[in-house]
């Protein structure tokens, strides 16, 4: 299938406060978020559209300009109107929603104190990647590149410059055949994929890691209300990969992956079954209530 490039779509991207017919939505080449990665993004998707727990998202978007030691010059009620703006103007109920904050050309060295924040919105089709095949799993290898101590790198901020190995480990597994990668952190423990968080079925309990040094991502805030709900006891905890085999089920979450089963990990080989289904299921359920009733049905 031929790439369509994002930089040459039809549509229109909310940019600094203004509605920018999409192919015209362009920075310089010498923006500070460019050359030193500061800038901090969300994803989030619209379901009939409402965007699935668009305030934390746009809470999460907030925090992580902030610690990169920047405010971006919206309210979260701005911020969250914008988005909805973006959706309406693209016509589109079911979609992916990517706001991005970054720092701008006033300055090009890594003091950037003087320059201007800049935030845009972008909103595009984006299916679940595995449709009516979900069940079937996907592959991880295990990367080479660890999660960073949160003393190394701003591990809470949904940072660009986070992505970098995350890229980096994704490449590599899919040189080697996988679908995405599992990455471990400094420690050596499970962490999570490259854009999403992991679950382990071990003994009817659902085991996840704590994120202390990785996103503790919305879905997974979700997915563990949701267990809660079908009285599956959650047990958040350090997980060393010698564990793995153990686990009965494997599946992944966040926002972009939904609920994904997976059936392989490096050697280890795993049957998706009824726990994720159960979840898979139960989320699909939820992002597509009224938001108000989302708030009652799993609480974060
Ligand atoms: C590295 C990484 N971890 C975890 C997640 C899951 O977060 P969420 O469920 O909030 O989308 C994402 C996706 O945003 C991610 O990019």
């Amino acid at each position: 299938m031929a790439l369509v490039p994002f930089d040459d779509r039809d549509g229109q991207i909310w940019y600094d406060g203004v509605m920018v017919p999409w192919r015209e939505a362009k920075l310089h080449v010498l923006s500070h978020g460019l050359h030193y990665a500061s800038g901090v993004f969300e994803g989030e998707r619209a379901y009939g559209g409402n965007i699935f727990k668009l305030r934390a998202h746009t809470d999460r978007l907030l925090a992580s300009g902030r610690i990169l030691g920047f405010d971006i010059p919206w309210t979260a009620e701005q911020i969250d109107a914008a988005c909805k703006q973006v959706l309406a103007a693209n016509g589109q109920s079911d979609a992916y929603v990517r706001p991005i904050a970054w720092r701008g050309a006033e300055q090009l060295s890594v003091s950037a104190q003087q320059t201007k924040i800049h935030l845009a919105i972008a909103t595009w089709a984006w299916p679940n990647l595995f449709g009516d095949n979900r069940m079937k799993g996907v592959r991880l290898g295990m990367a080479e590149w660890r999660r960073p101590h949160p003393q190394t790198a701003p591990t809470a901020s949904k940072a660009a410059g986070l992505y970098m190995i995350g890229t980096l480990s994704k490449h590599a597994a899919e040189a080697a055949g996988f679908d995405d990668a599992l990455m471990l952190d400094w420690r050596g423990q499970v962490a999570e994929a490259t854009g999403a968080n992991v679950f382990f079925v071990i003994d009817g309990e659902l085991h996840t890691p704590t994120p202390d040094c990785f996103l503790d991502g919305i879905t997974r805030r979700s997915v563990k209300a949701l267990a809660g709900k079908r009285q599956i006891k959650v047990v958040e905890r350090a997980i060393m990969p010698e564990e793995m085999p153990r686990a009965s089920e494997v599946f992944l979450a966040g926002t972009a992956a939904e609920v994904t089963p997976v059936r392989q990990i490096g050697k280890l080989e795993y049957t998706p079954g009824r726990v994720t289904e159960t979840l898979l299921r139960d989320y699909e359920q939820l992002v597509r209530m009224a938001p108000a009733e989302v708030e009652r049905a799993a609480p974060i």
